[in-house]
């Protein structure tokens, strides 16, 4: 079967059609490289051993994903392009909703033209409100979102939940996922941010290979073993996995259902910095400073749904995300164009 993965350059696209393209799948890609390098296409190609079609556009042209239904029978749609960037979803909002909000309902559009209606979304565990009591299941309040960008996955969520109810054969599956972290194991792909990371992993990445000289820790005086923050930190190899469980049962169930995508584990700011200094056998420098404002003192998954449903669980551990982390970051200190 033909995957269609738009977004499929990027972090996450990148490492999910590796993992489609090792099980058999075809894919064919479309990125318009807004936060991601031609680069990143090649080595795709270098490491699965296989060609695969790729179209540099926006998911905005209608001509152009025309064009992308028409040449290829394509079975299921994974829909990763997004905007991202939480700090700057608050600067430049218009920019977040209509990136976001305008590709998914022209993807949909171009969808509902071609005949396919398999379509696996990627959403966050940002949709959840954040008074929730902890594990977050499925059924936990979403809503209340604390920034533009997290508004932009709420309403994308409601706007394909009313496609699947409004047509009876169209599949939509919303992935919440949790804190993706870590890198292919070659080391050959992995997190690129254009910019300062906002994110816990790439800053501690980027502060053990000398492009940062100290962490930032957000506060260590929330209600948790050490005082700093607690997240659900997911390895991308599994969670490249989970949407390909997500595909099986795409096609084998109607309506609109959504999984979260986490590990069920908490680890905190300093844990992880410690799992990151082992893996790289040094010390990184740190320094607390106040609480970073929108951020809870913990949030993790409840992982039963989508073991239950998909058959689909995290198998690798956090020493594992940052061993590959580092091995990705050492080896590509500036990322995929490697120019400081
Ligand atoms: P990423 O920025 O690495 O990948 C997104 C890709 O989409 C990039 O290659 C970018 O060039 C492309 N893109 C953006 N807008 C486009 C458009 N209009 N047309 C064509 N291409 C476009 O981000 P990622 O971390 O791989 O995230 C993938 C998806 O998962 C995003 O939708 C993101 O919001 C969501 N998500 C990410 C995280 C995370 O922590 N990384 C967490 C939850 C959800
Ligand atoms: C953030 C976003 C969320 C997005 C998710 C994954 C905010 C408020 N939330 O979540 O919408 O879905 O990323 O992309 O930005 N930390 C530090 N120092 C740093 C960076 C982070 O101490 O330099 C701490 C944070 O306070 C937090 C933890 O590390 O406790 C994880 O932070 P981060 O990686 O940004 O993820 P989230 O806050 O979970």
């Amino acid at each position: 079967m033909t995957v269609l993965v738009t977004g499929g350059a990027g972090y996450i696209g990148s490492h999910t059609c590796l993992e489609l393209l090792g099980q058999g799948y075809d894919a064919v890609v479309a990125d318009n490289f807004s936060n991601s390098s031609p680069e990143a296409v090649r080595r795709m190609k270098e490491l699965s051993g296989r060609d695969f079609a790729f179209y540099e556009t926006d998911v905005r042209d209608a001509e152009k994903i025309d064009e992308i239904f028409r040449n290829h029978d394509i079975g299921c749609v994974i829909h990763f392009a997004g905007l991202k960037a939480v700090g700057e979803s608050v600067r430049i909002p218009l920019a977040y909703y209509a990136n976001n909000l305008e590709s998914t309902i022209a993807l949909c559009g171009a969808m509902k033209r071609h005949g396919v209606k398999n379509l696996i979304f990627s959403s966050s565990a940002t949709v959840y409100s954040g008074d929730n009591g902890m594990p977050l299941t499925e059924s936990s309040q979403t809503g209340n979102c604390i920034n533009p960008y997290g508004w932009t996955k709420y309403m994308c969520e409601q706007i394909l939940r009313d496609t699947a109810f409004a047509e009876e054969d169209w599949s939509v599956v919303l992935l919440r996922y949790f804190n993706p972290i870590g890198a292919h194991p070659s080391g050959l792909i992995g997190e690129d941010p254009a910019d300062i990371p906002n994110n816990l992993m790439p800053y501690i990445a980027q502060t053990a290979v000398g492009r940062r000289d100290y962490l930032r820790v957000f506060g260590d005086d929330y209600p948790t073993p050490d005082g700093t923050g607690v997240r659900d930190y997911i390895h991308v190899t599994d969670l490249a996995k989970g949407h390909v469980a997500a595909i099986q049962y795409c096609r084998e169930h109607a309506g609109c259902e959504a999984f979260n995508l986490g590990t069920g584990k908490g680890t905190s700011v300093l844990e992880l910095l410690k799992a990151f200094e082992r893996a790289a056998g040094k010390t990184i420098p740190f320094k607390v400073t106040e609480r970073r404002p929108g951020d809870l003192p913990v949030c993790y998954a409840s992982t039963g749904k989508a073991a239950g449903v998909l058959g689909w669980r995290a198998e690798k551990t956090v020493a594992d995300a940052c061993a590959d982390s580092w091995h990705w970051q050492s080896q590509n200190p500036n990322g995929f164009n490697n120019q400081p």
